[in-house]
């Protein structure tokens, strides 16, 4: 099915979520008993109030992050999705994910709407820094100011050109695939509806189901995305 989908069209956008990267061995943020936000309150380490007033809750809770997306890497899934770009079955990748592991496994067209672990940057003077800063404790920088990973906190505005690119290519998609996404967090969860409005067929690829399945053409719950891939890949070579 998703292979049939993929070889009629045109014009594929991929959309990756914290699911993507779970069997990489990283938690997502709202499954039940094993996401993120089950143990901590994402206002509390993950927002700009945290980085304010919290500092120390807040370099820790994301030095525990960069240290995690160090020990591992992408998987089989990312690579399959690297190999369908250079083939030419999609045409990219829009990611709320910012463990960096598309653009590790080969992805070249990648919009990371909520930023990069892979840099932190100082929140005074704006100087990048590499995330082993964060791995070695290291938190201020040169001149002073605090370090602070490149991601979008609770609370920030999504980067303005990704954000632009991402509805660019949303709008042109003839097929929009949504990849381990709970699609609760606004405005990223709106690209999937952004497409359907322009025609795109949408598939939905997640263990639970999604608050958008209604808007879906195919829904894939309860199987593992790197499976599922797996799967198509196998099918496309037959
Ligand atoms: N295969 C398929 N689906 C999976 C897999 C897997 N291997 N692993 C997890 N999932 C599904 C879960 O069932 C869940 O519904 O992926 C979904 C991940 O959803 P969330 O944890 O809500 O992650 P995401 O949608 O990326 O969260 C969006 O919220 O707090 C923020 O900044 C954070 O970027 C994140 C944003």
């Amino acid at each position: 099915m998703l292979a049939d989908l993929l070889k009629k069209s045109k014009r594929t956008i991929v959309y990756t979520g914290a699911g993507m990267s779970t069997e990489s061995g990283l938690p997502d943020f709202r499954s039940a008993k094993t996401g993120m936000w089950e143990m901590e309150d994402p206002s509390k380490v993950a927002s700009v109030t945290a980085l304010n007033e919290q500092v120390e809750q807040f370099f820790q809770f994301y030095k525990q992050r960069v240290l995690a997306t160090k020990e591992t890497g992408p998987h089989a899934g990312h690579r399959i999705l690297a190999k369908w770009e250079q083939q030419g079955l999609i045409s990219g990748i829009i990611t709320q994910n910012v463990d960096g592991f598309h653009t590790m496994a080969g992805s070249k067209n990648v919009m990371e709407l909520h930023g990069t672990l892979r840099k932190v940057h100082c929140e005074s003077c704006g100087k990048d820094y590499s995330n082993e800063r964060y791995a070695q404790d290291e938190f201020y920088c040169e001149c002073g100011g605090k370090l602070r990973p490149s991601v979008v906190l609770f609370g920030e505005m999504l980067p303005e050109e990704a954000f632009l690119q991402a509805i660019f290519e949303s709008e042109k998609a003839d097929l929009f695939i949504v990849l381990g996404s709970s699609l609760t967090v606004s405005p990223a969860n709106q690209f999937p509806t952004m497409a359907k409005e322009q025609g795109a067929k949408v598939v939905i690829v997640n263990l639970e189901a999604t608050e958008m399945d209604d808007i879906a053409d195919l829904v894939i719950n309860g199987r593992k995305i790197g499976e599922v891939l797996k799967e198509a890949d196998e099918e496309l070579l037959r």
